[in-house]
């Protein structure tokens, strides 16, 4: 079985790589810079210099192969709607013509809104079409990653967060590296076919006042938390450099799924995962905040 990786540098899918090597498997990885690979995977995997904006690449790096980890990589860009849209001809393209049967692909809680939603809009896309190639596909309905907090640096180590959801509204957070462990058993995996939609949850639904207290526990500093307003969160997001399309795609991950948005998949036990935020914060984050001292 060929399996292919994309963003095998990211904070998925070098788990990803990773676990199918301990497994056994020697996997395709697609990456824009080979030189970033972890240096003891380098000689464990065959690496194909890809961006994944670029349809014809990633079509000539999968062929023959039989399973693939589909990754739309995050936007930088003024217009990040039309970055994953980009995304998504790639991967349909490779399925397509390289006749891939089977793909794990990362979405988010909040695709199944489909509209409304801002960048996860772009993930909605992507399961659509990959829906439209009548493969087998998973689709990982992904929590709130625990690593959405190294963005965040500065405003921990002034101990305060500033979000623009209410502070008692729970949301799933979720370790990648628990991401990677349900999409690796699922690349594995012959025990599944047809259009299958996976929650990856985490332990525990946290509200932000929690998230607030296990930072302050886990770090050993106090750190806040502070609903801001809808528009008091564009000034700092363009403050931080983003252009209108990004503040607008950034903003409605919150405002599209604060208000009347029930998932589609509730937490069970097999969309909860183990690891926990307290100990991922002290073995992750801890030391990288006392860094800015
Ligand atoms: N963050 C969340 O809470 C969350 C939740 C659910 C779903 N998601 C989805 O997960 C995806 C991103 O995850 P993430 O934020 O953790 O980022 P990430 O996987 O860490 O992404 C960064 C990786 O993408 C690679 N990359 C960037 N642009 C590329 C391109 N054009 N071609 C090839 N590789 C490229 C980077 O490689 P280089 O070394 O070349 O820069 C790096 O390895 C997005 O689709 C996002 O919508 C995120």
């Amino acid at each position: 079985m060929r399996v292919a990786v994309t963003t095998p540098t990211g904070n998925v899918g070098r788990h990803v790589v990773a676990m199918l090597v301990r497994a056994g498997v020697r996997p395709r990885v697609l990456l824009r810079e080979p030189a970033r690979l972890d240096p003891a995977l380098r000689g464990q995997v065959d690496a194909f210099q890809v961006d994944q904006y670029d349809a014809d690449a990633v079509v000539a790096a999968t062929k023959g192969v039989d399973v693939l980890f589909w990754v739309d990589p995050p936007s930088g860009s003024p217009d990040p709607l039309a970055d994953y849209a980009s995304a998504t001809s790639s991967v349909v393209r490779a399925v397509t013509d390289n006749h891939i049967g089977r793909v794990v692909f990362q979405s988010s809680v909040g695709a199944e809104k489909r509209h409304g939603a801002g960048e996860i809009d772009g993930l909605a896309n992507t399961e659509v079409a990959l829906d439209a190639l009548g493969i087998d596909v998973t689709h990982l309905r992904c929590g709130y990653f625990f690593t959405n907090l190294e963005l965040q640096l500065p405003a921990l180590r002034a101990g305060l967060l500033q979000v623009n959801l209410p502070l008692d509204f729970p949301m799933a957070w979720v370790a990648p590296r628990d991401i990677a462990e349900v999409a690796t058993t699922r690349l594995l995996s012959s025990e599944w076919s047809g259009r299958c939609v996976r929650a990856v949850h985490g332990p525990a639904d946290l509200t932000w006042r929690q998230v607030a207290a296990i930072l302050t526990a886990a770090t050993c500093r106090q750190i806040d938390v502070e609903e801001i307003s809808d528009d008091a969160m564009r000034g700092l997001l363009r403050q931080a450099g983003m252009a209108d399309g990004q503040v607008e795609a950034v903003l409605a991950m919150s405002t599209g799924l604060r208000e009347d948005f029930v998932p589609e998949q509730p937490r069970t036990v097999e969309s909860t995962t183990p690891t926990a935020l307290g100990g991922w914060v002290y073995d992750h984050l801890r030391r990288q905040i006392a860094d800015l001292d």
